[in-house]
């Protein structure tokens, strides 16, 4: 998504915006510009494609100025062209946004009648023009943008700027984050605290409506009854170290890595180290009353979900409804009486996985979270937030996210069982054990990566690769295939073991790599029946097993990679990093962008 920066500075604005717009890079963009006062005036400079195009452009026309505001953009509304690149400015006005105007045709059309000329297909130079318009009448800027903001339907986070005020820039927020950066004698708009990590660490973050008039002094906030409200300022805990790829060569590389540490760290909330006790906050559920729990998420965070099914309904015995956010949304499901259901988001502003929240809130359920970021939308929203503790996940392909996503469900999964008294002390100290050996099994299973990245250069070979599981393993082998074809665009597939017959198995080939994920167990005999169907047809397996399972069917496999044998309730966890690594070597061997995959985002705030 759009990535949005304003500063109201005092020194040379470009190269800050620069460095910080390098930082927003992660939400995924396909143009970028900047616009500062000059002389009174506004000046711009934009560029299709990547940031290095920008920056190139700079240093042939430098853009001089101390109050500026600057833009990645991911094309909505208008092709990734320089013309359609933000910002978009009039003499007097000049604006950066994230989101989409609903109603910008309809507004086009009224100023246009007005006398206001445009120049792109975008919705954002629809609040150009109004407010100019507003401007022309002799309002202020202030009240020329609080009149604008009433006229806009829609999303946006807006940064806006006003030829001849070096001592003013306003914000806006509706449905798309923006948080007011505090510096000494300087002021700051940012769409997340990533993008304001290299000017401030002292952040606040508008809510839903608000909008900031912000001046050398400060900010003053107004609601979306423009009543002036006052908003935490908070001290974030990004540093340089957090946020730089320090000796990987990709952030995805980084934050897999990272996963022994994180999921050790959301442990630790959740799980006491002494006693192994599962411990949650206090919810506002009853797990042993509940009837049944409703689960929506998106993408790797909806196979999150998928896992934690499996988990809810074997262990603690609770029903669960499970749907894709962008479907559930729409669908109108008769949801029971004193209900609950729980969102998973890693940036907690996908706005599929917030209508559906907002579906669940309208159908009297409560409402819990698992997120990554605890100041977003999706957590405002939210009766009861169970936080991961990944830290910023920039790689746009979710890793460190999903497992510290499982942590958390694992650790909900034991919870509700014992509130259902579906499990004696016995086996929820089993359970709590194999958890906190977690991280380090992980640790074991990264220094495998060698192996791993040799099998990579196979499957960059494939046009075709399937991945198949069974059980919790089903949701692991659609990740995987997630993982595989949003990185390295190779066509991958997950599928149930158990479907192959049904349909699948006619793909079979010896150009179809099939990458099977079964740790030894209940449904062990099962999948090793599938694999030896696919070798027989000359399909290429990679076998993902533990070490019995690699006794008993790895004659059948291309390859095996060993997982340690873990409680099936933790085996999703360590059966992620190969799955991730599998993809990351491959995507490096096709050298594809590993970290900004083409066509997407981290975080998709539009529908
Ligand atoms: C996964 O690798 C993708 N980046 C994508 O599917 C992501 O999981 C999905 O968009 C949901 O994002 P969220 O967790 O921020 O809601």
């Amino acid at each position: 998504m759009c990535g949005i920066l304003g500063i109201l500075g005092k020194a040379p604005v470009a190269p800050l915006l620069l460095d910080g717009l390098k930082r927003l890079e992660y939400r995924g963009y396909d143009s970028a510009g900047m616009a500062s006062l000059v002389n009174g005036r506004i000046e711009r400079r934009r560029a299709e494609g990547k940031l290095s195009n920008l920056a190139r452009l700079l240093e042939k026309e430098p853009l001089p100025g101390t109050v500026g505001i600057g833009h990645t953009r991911w094309a909505t509304h208008g092709r990734p062209t320089e013309r359609n690149a933000h910002p978009h400015s009039s003499d007097r006005v000049s604006v950066v946004h994230n989101g989409i105007i609903e109603n910008f045709r309809e507004l086009k059309t009224e100023l246009e009648a007005a006398g206001q000329v445009f120049e792109t297909e975008t919705d954002t130079e629809a609040v150009v023009h109004l407010i100019d318009h507003h401007l022309a009448q002799q309002m202020s800027p202030q009240e020329a943008v609080g009149a604008a903001l009433q006229r806009l339907e829609g999303a946006f986070a807006l940064a806006i700027v006003f030829a001849g005020r070096h001592d003013l820039m306003i914000g806006a927020r509706r449905g798309s984050p923006l948080a007011v950066g505090f510096g000494d004698g300087e002021m700051y708009l940012g769409s997340d605290a990533l993008g304001l990590a290299p000017l401030t660490d002292r952040i606040c973050y508008l809510e839903e409506g608000d909008w900031a008039v912000l001046t050398e002094d400060g900010a003053r906030i107004f609601d979306n009854q423009n009543a002036a409200v006052e908003r935490p300022v908070t001290q974030t805990a990004l540093s340089g170290a957090l946020i730089g790829k320090g000796q990987y060569r990709h952030f995805m590389q980084k934050e897999i890595f990272e996963q022994p540490a994180v999921v050790g760290d959301t442990l630790q909330v959740f799980v006491n180290p002494q006693s192994r006790a599962v411990t949650l906050p206090d919810l506002p559920i009853d797990f042993a009353k509940v009837p049944r729990l409703t689960v929506a998420a998106c993408g790797t965070a909806y196979y999150a979900g998928m896992v934690a099914k499996y988990w809810f309904e074997q262990i603690a015995r609770l029903p669960v409804e499970l749907d894709i956010a962008s479907e559930f949304r729409y669908r109108e499901a008769p949801l029971p009486d004193g209900g609950a259901a729980l969102f998973i988001s890693q940036s907690g502003e996908t706005i599929d996985t917030l209508a559906a929240l907002r579906y669940a809130r309208s159908q009297d359920q409560t409402i819990l979270s698992v997120v990554n970021q605890p100041e977003s939308v999706i957590a405002r929203e939210s009766d009861a937030v169970l936080p991961t503790l990944a830290g910023p996940e920039i790689g746009v392909a979710s890793t460190k996210a999903f497992t510290t996503q499982l942590t958390v469900l694992a650790c909900l999964t034991i919870a509700a069982a014992k509130a259902r008294g579906a499990i004696d002390a016995a086996r929820e100290a089993e359970l709590s054990a194999a958890l906190t050996e977690v991280p380090a099994r992980c640790a074991e299973l990264l220094n495998h990566d060698e192996a791993i990245q040799a099998i990579a250069h196979d499957l960059a070979e494939a046009r075709d690769v399937l991945y198949l599981g069974r059980g919790a393993m089903f949701p692991m082998a659609l990740e995987g295939a997630l993982k595989l074809k949003e990185i390295s665009y190779i066509h991958a597939e997950g599928y149930a073991a158990g479907e192959m017959k049904h349909g699948p198995i006619a793909l079979i080939d010896e150009t179809v790599p099939v990458i099977v994920m079964a740790p030894s167990g209940p449904l062990f005999d099962k999948t090793v029946g599938n694999l030896s169907e696919v070798s027989a047809r000359g399909g290429q397996v990679i076998l993902i097993t533990d070490p019995r399972g690699a006794e008993r069917a790895g004659e059948h496999a291309a390859h095996v990679i060993e997982v340690p044998e873990v409680d099936p309730l933790v085996a999703p966890l360590l059966y992620a990093i190969p799955a991730q690594l599998l993809a990351y070597h491959t995507a490096v061997v096709k050298g594809t962008d590993v970290d900004q995959p083409r066509n997407l985002a981290k975080s998709v705030t539009v529908e």
